[in-house]
């Protein structure tokens, strides 16, 4: 969001236009990224920057309430950051930080969850699912991950929300927190955010089954090399009603053409849909020329990462002093919370 305007002695030079609010997303440290990453969230995080002031947290703290091994942390935090930073977000606009490095964060959680009905978090359908998948290890920060999530982006008073569909419930939870604390206290200190929905399209894994993601291991990294992404391009499963290469396909549900969509000229969608339906085309060039297109439009990334790989120290710089910009935010909500909150 920059116009050129003519100054003084006729040199254009760079002039901010205001943008049209703050977007907040977060994610937690997963490590290296995937394409399920890359089109669900990171391609969005970086268009956003043309016309937002954007915030982006890696949740070190929410990843707690799941992971028996906190071993994995640091290192997965400064890979996932890599990643970001090789795909495009900009540092000098963008705050880029670890949510423990802002602990201000933890204050105003501790404060909204007095502005929290408990039946409310343990009604989620987000929550029941975790007592689902770890009946073991139902702990305190569980519960409470809505309000953190909650304390995230209102502590950057933040407008606009992008996430995935998984995560509406979450979304409309800090809204009803919003308005509580507004109403309980009678002053209007904290933003309402909006939610936009950034999912799309709905990525499947290498098995064509069920969402990428590296816990179902059926993913595609960003950071692979060429030989190793035709590899996995390789192992995916297409149209499972197309046995043999004579039967015609399907590209409505085959999760290559899904790819080739987000990766693959017009002309090369155009054929394959074409070819596919006609069996003009099998999937094992179908996937070659994937995998080429793939390894194209990811090169400049990958040129970028090892650019970056190079310095380790200036990944973590980068995140130490997107901490400091957040701080200057967080110092101020946290500031008006408490004193909206009628705290001494
Ligand atoms: N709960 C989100 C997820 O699992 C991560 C998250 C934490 C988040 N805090 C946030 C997303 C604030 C958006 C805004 O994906």
């Amino acid at each position: 969001g920059a116009f050129p305007q003519k100054r003084g002695l006729g040199l254009v030079v760079q002039t901010q236009m205001s943008k049209k609010g703050r977007v907040f997303s977060g994610a937690r440290p997963t490590g290296r990224q995937h394409l399920g990453n890359y089109l669900g969230a990171i391609k969005n995080y970086v268009a956003l920057q043309a016309d937002y002031d954007c915030v982006y947290c890696i949740v070190d703290l929410h990843a707690m309430t799941t992971l028996e091994d906190l071993s994995q942390i640091k290192a997965n935090t400064a890979e996932m950051a890599l990643d970001w930073l090789a795909a495009g977000l900009r540092p000098e606009e963008t705050i880029l930080f670890v949510q423990s490095h802002v602990p201000q964060v933890t204050e105003l959680h501790t404060i909204l969850s007095m502005f929290t009905p408990l039946g409310k978090l343990t009604d989620l359908p987000t929550f029941k699912d975790k007592v689902r998948l770890q009946p073991h290890n139902i702990n305190y920060g569980l519960v409470g991950y809505p309000v953190l999530m909650t304390a995230d982006i209102t502590l950057y008073k933040a407008d606009v929300v992008p996430v995935g569909v998984d995560q509406q419930s979450h979304l409309e939870f800090a809204r009803e927190v919003v308005r509580t604390f507004h109403h309980r206290t009678g002053r209007q200190v904290l933003v309402e955010p909006q939610m936009k929905n950034t999912e799309f399209p709905k990525v499947l894994g290498t098995d064509g089954k069920r969402k990428m993601g590296k816990s179902e291991n059926n993913h595609i990294e960003l950071a692979l090399t060429p030989e190793e992404t035709e590899q996995m391009v390789r192992t995916m499963v297409t149209d499972p009603q197309r046995a043999r290469r004579d039967d015609p396909g399907d590209p409505e549900v085959c999760n290559v053409f899904t790819l080739h969509k987000s990766f693959s000229s017009s002309e090369d969608i155009t054929m394959i849909d074409r070819e596919c339906r006609t069996a003009g085309i099998g999937c094992v060039d179908c996937k070659k020329l994937l995998a080429r297109n793939l390894n194209e439009h990811l090169q400049p990334f990958r040129e970028r990462r090892a650019e970056l790989a190079k310095d380790p120290q200036h990944v973590w710089e980068v995140l130490h002093d997107g901490a400091r910009r957040a701080s200057a935010i967080a110092a101020e909500t946290i500031a008006e919370v408490k004193a909206a909150a009628g705290l001494p």
